[in-house]
C-alpha cells in the first residue's frame, strides 16, 4: 500500500447532488469552506450540468464564486459538455471532471448519449481544457454494474477509463455508482483497468448502499491505488441511478487509512466535526460510522 492517499471530497457535489429539499447557496459555500479547513486537498465543490436535470446544483455559479479558495486546495467541478465548460470557465474554473460510464442503458439515463456519443462530446471539452491549461478528471460509472443492465462487461470498463485516460484525463475514478460491488470483484476490476491505464492515474469511488465500501477500498488499496472518492457526512447519490445511497463517508476512510499508518493530511476530528454539522443542516443523523463514534466518545 502507499504510505499517503489522496482523497477527493465529492460532499458539496456527489453529496448534495441528490437531496430532495433545496439547499441555500450559503450553506453550501460554509461547507466547502470548513472542509478546506480540514487539510482536504481536492474538493470537488459542485457540478456546471444542465439545472433541468441536476436543479439541487443550479447555483453552480454562485457557490464556485463565493467559496474562500485555500492555497493548495483544489477545487474541481462536473462538466457534461462545452456548455458547461464555459460557464465553468467564466467563474475561473481551473480543474474539472468529465463523467461517462461504463454501461450504455445508465449513461442513456444520466447523461442521454450513448458511451461513443458522450466521448466524442467531450472531445472538445478536453481540447479547450488543454488550450487553457485547465486539468480534466474523468469519471467511469457503473463500473460493478448497472441499475438497468445489470452485470456490466469488465472490458468495457476497461475501454472507457482507457479512452478517457487517451483523451487526457490526469486521472480516471473508477465508480461503483449503485454500491453493489465486493471485495474480490472490487480488486480485479482494478487490477483490468490497471493494465491498461497506470495505477497512478486511477481513483476510485465507491457508494456504500450495501456497505462493502470500506472493504472494497481496502483491496484497492492493497493493489496500489492511491486516490479515494469520499463524501463527508455520508451523503450521496446519483439521481439517475435508481436504488443508488451515499457515498462511503470521508471520516470512515480517514480512520480506516490513518489506522493502516497511511497519511491523508486530513485532521478527524475538524473533519467528523464538519460531517455532523451537514447531518443537522440536513435534518438527520450523519452517515458516518467514525462521526457517531467520535460525538460519543
Ligand atoms: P440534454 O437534454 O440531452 O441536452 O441533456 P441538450 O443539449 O438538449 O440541452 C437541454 C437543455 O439543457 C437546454 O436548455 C440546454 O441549454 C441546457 P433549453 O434549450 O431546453 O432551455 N443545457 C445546459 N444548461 C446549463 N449547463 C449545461 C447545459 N447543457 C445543456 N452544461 C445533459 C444532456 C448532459 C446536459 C444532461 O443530461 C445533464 O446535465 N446531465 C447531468 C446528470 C448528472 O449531473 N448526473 C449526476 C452526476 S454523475 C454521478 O453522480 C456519478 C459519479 O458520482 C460517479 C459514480 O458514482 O459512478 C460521477
Ligand atoms: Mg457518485
Amino acid at each position: 500500500m502507499k504510505p499517503s492517499v489522496r482523497i477527493v471530497e465529492v460532499g458539496p457535489r456527489d453529496g448534495l447532488q441528490n437531496e430532495k429539499a433545496t439547499i441555500a447557496t450559503a450553506d453550501k459555500i460554509a461547507l466547502i469552506d470548513r472542509l478546506s479547513a480540514t487539510g482536504l486537498r481536492s474538493i470537488e465543490a459542485t457540478s456546471f450540468v444542465s439545472p433541468k436535470w441536476v436543479p439541487q446544483l443550479a447555483d453552480a455559479a454562485e457557490v464556485f464564486t463565493g467559496i474562500h479558495k485555500q492555497p493548495g486546495v483544489r477545487y474541481p467541478v462536473l462538466v457534461p459538455n462545452e456548455q458547461g465548460y464555459v460557464r465553468a470557465r467564466a467563474v475561473g474554473v481551473e480543474e474539472i471532471a468529465v463523467f461517462t460510464a461504463a454501461s450504455e442503458a445508465f449513461n442513456r439515463k444520466n447523461i442521454n448519449a450513448s458511451v461513443d456519443e458522450s466521448l466524442q462530446r467531450f472531445a472538445p471539452v478536453l481540447e479547450r481544457a488543454r488550450a487553457d491549461g485547465v486539468a480534466v478528471r474523468g469519471y467511469v460509472s457503473t463500473v460493478l454494474g448497472c441499475p438497468y443492465q445489470g452485470e456490466v462487461p469488465l472490458a468495457d470498463v476497461v475501454r472507457v477509463a482507457k479512452a478517457l485516460h487517451d483523451m487526457g484525463c490526469y486521472e480516471v475514478s473508477l465508480g461503483d455508482t449503485i454500491g453493489i460491488g465486493t471485495p474480490g470483484k472490487a480488486r480485479a476490476m482494478l487490477v483490468a483497468v490497471a493494465d491498461e491505464v497506470p495505477i497512478g492515474a486511477l481513483a476510485v469511488h465507491f457508494h456504500d448502499t450495501y456497505g462493502q465500501a470500506l472493504a472494497n477500498i481496502l483491496a484497492c488499496l492493497e493493489e496500489g491505488v492511491a486516490v479515494v472518492d469520499a463524501a463527508v457526512s455520508g451523503t450521496g447519490g446519483c439521481p439517475y441511478a435508481k436504488g443508488a445511497s451515499g457515498n462511503v463517508a470521508t471520516e470512515d476512510v480517514v480512520y480506516m487509512l490513518h489506522g493502516l499508518g497511511i497519511d491523508t493530511g486530513v485532521d478527524l476530528s475538524r473533519l467528523a466535526e464538519t460531517g455532523r454539522w451537514l447531518a443537522a443542516l440536513l435534518g438527520r443523523e450523519t452517515g458516518s460510522r467514525v462521526g457517531k463514534a467520535l460525538a460519543a466518545s
